[in-house]
């Protein structure tokens, strides 16, 4: 029984219109400035393989979930889950799944955009020629400097949140497909480029085998959990961001194929930061673990010793602003698009308000580098909080939620007739979010908060 609904906020124009709008929210600073961080902190090559098996298991079979109960209730991720639970039988409860996935976007992009502020930062830098000739010390210094002074780092963010919330105000589609189709392949090109510099840089090899060579007795079981996390922030999974761009897809696309090619460029874009900037990280003497700024204590080296190094920078930063402007747009969709659904206000009002509350937010944030930055509990600051809140406990969470409701809930003959998918293929989809994601996620969570050994310990094992 197909359904027929339409979404009230448009469609997109098509199969490649979609990819490119779920590419532009899946590629964003997770993989360029997110990707490598952790995985320097977490030892490298073994966590990077976890890393590639949970996009692979877990994360492509929960995507097909996500956009496929998207395009059935074609509505906000709250009133889609509540559509979809009445017309499965279901309580409509599960409509506490979208709560939790407007809450978690506005608490990520509240950070988010204090991030990229840092990259709006470095754009000017670049332009300048600031690192023209930079020595790994200064770029440190320089770094230090930016994140040091929180009105500094204030002003950055509320440009990003400006920036962001103009784009939703007019609405996803539009300006953000035309301007995905270029700046993409743009970024791949540039990352390209990045990569053949680290080859020539002296430490390639020792950069590939510390992101490749797996050593799995640096793998705790928090690393485990991060590498998981992580899955779900980069595919922006969990929290209906992909959902609701499911919500805007046309019946007649193949959701598999869309779901493996945004993967896939996905994977390929996190994978080349991490081979561009490990080998400067080594080649210069610095620290894989140093933490959230990674990248820019180490490329602003790099670009400071390549001929044509200033255009090479510039360009970098303005890619790495434009891969963090698209993903923050689909982490409030959700919210200003439910907000105008229940309140029906106008979309440039429901843009405001939920830009002023994420902005207020991530003030919080950009304290935490330098007033509150030994104001911590158990040891994190209110970034770390966030971050570890909503990537390792909330997008898991949402997700494992989304799963169980497509594979367990809904009726066999609605997520089917939604997939339209060969036989095969959809037992492997139902296979894999059925049992394996499920139970992949429910273990590396018990593991972490203690339960799976206290269990075992009752079971005698
Ligand atoms: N996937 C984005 C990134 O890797 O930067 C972050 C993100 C966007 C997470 C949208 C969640 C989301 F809903």
């Amino acid at each position: 029984m197909s359904v027929q609904r339409e979404s009230m906020h448009g469609m997109w124009s098509g199969r490649l219109a979609f990819i490119l709008a779920a590419t532009g929210s899946a590629v964003g600073l997770g993989n360029i400035w997110k990707f490598p961080y952790i995985a320097g902190e977490n030892g490298g090559g073994a966590f990077v393989l976890l890393y590639l098996f949970c996009i692979a298991l877990i994360g492509i079979p929960i995507m097909m979930s996500e956009v496929m109960l998207g395009r059935r209730g074609r509505q906000n991720p709250i009133n889609t889950m509540r559509t979809l639970a009445l017309e499965e039988n279901a309580r409509p409860s599960w409509h506490w799944l979208g709560w939790m996935g407007v809450i978690a976007g506005i608490l990520i992009l509240s950070y988010y955009s204090v991030i990229a502020g840092w990259a709006l930062s470095y754009f000017k830098d670049a332009v300048f020629g600031t690192f023209d000739g930079i020595s790994a010390e200064t770029a440190g210094s320089h770094f230090g400097g930016l994140v040091g002074s929180w009105w500094v780092l204030l002003l950055w963010h509320t440009l990003f949140m400006m920036m962001t919330m103009f784009v939703v105000s007019k609405g996803v589609r539009g300006g953000l497909e035309r301007a995905v189709t270029l700046l993409m392949p743009a970024l791949l090109v540039l990352l390209l480029i990045m990569v053949g510099y680290a080859m020539k840089s002296g430490a390639f090899a020792q950069g590939m085998s510390f992101l490749f060579d797996a050593d799995f007795s640096k793998l705790s079981p928090e690393s485990a959990l991060t590498a998981m996390g992580h899955a779900f922030f980069t595919l922006s999974l969990g929290m209906g961001a992909i959902m609701v761009y499911g919500s805007y897809l046309p019946e007649k696309v193949s959701i598999s194929k869309a779901v493996i090619s945004i993967a896939l460029a996905d994977t390929a874009v996190a994978l080349l930061a991490g081979m561009a900037i490990f080998p400067i990280v080594f080649a210069n003497g610095l620290e894989p673990g140093s933490g959230p700024g990674l990248i820019f204590t180490t490329l602003p080296i790099a670009f400071g010793q390549m001929p044509f190094g200033v255009i090479f920078a510039s360009l970098f930063f303005l890619l790495l602003i434009f891969a963090a402007w698209s993903s923050a747009i689909s982490l409030v969709e959700p919210a200003v698009a439910w907000l105008i659904e229940k309140t029906h206000i106008s979309r440039l009002r429901a843009s405001v308000l939920m830009g002023l509350l994420t902005w207020f937010i991530g003030i919080g944030t950009v304290f935490s580098f330098n007033i509150w930055a030994e104001a911590k509990v158990s040891g994190k600051t209110f970034f770390d909080w966030m971050d570890y809140l909503t990537a390792n406990v909330m997008l898991p969470f949402g997700g494992v939620l989304i799963a169980i409701f497509a594979a367990w809930v809904m009726r066999k003959e609605s997520s089917s007739d939604e997939l339209k998918m060969g036989a095969m293929g959809y037992s492997l989809w139902r296979f894999l979010t059925r049992y394996l994601a499920i139970i992949c996620v429910l273990i590396v969570m018990m593991k972490v908060t203690g339960l799976l050994d206290l269990v075992l310990a009752k079971a005698g094992l």
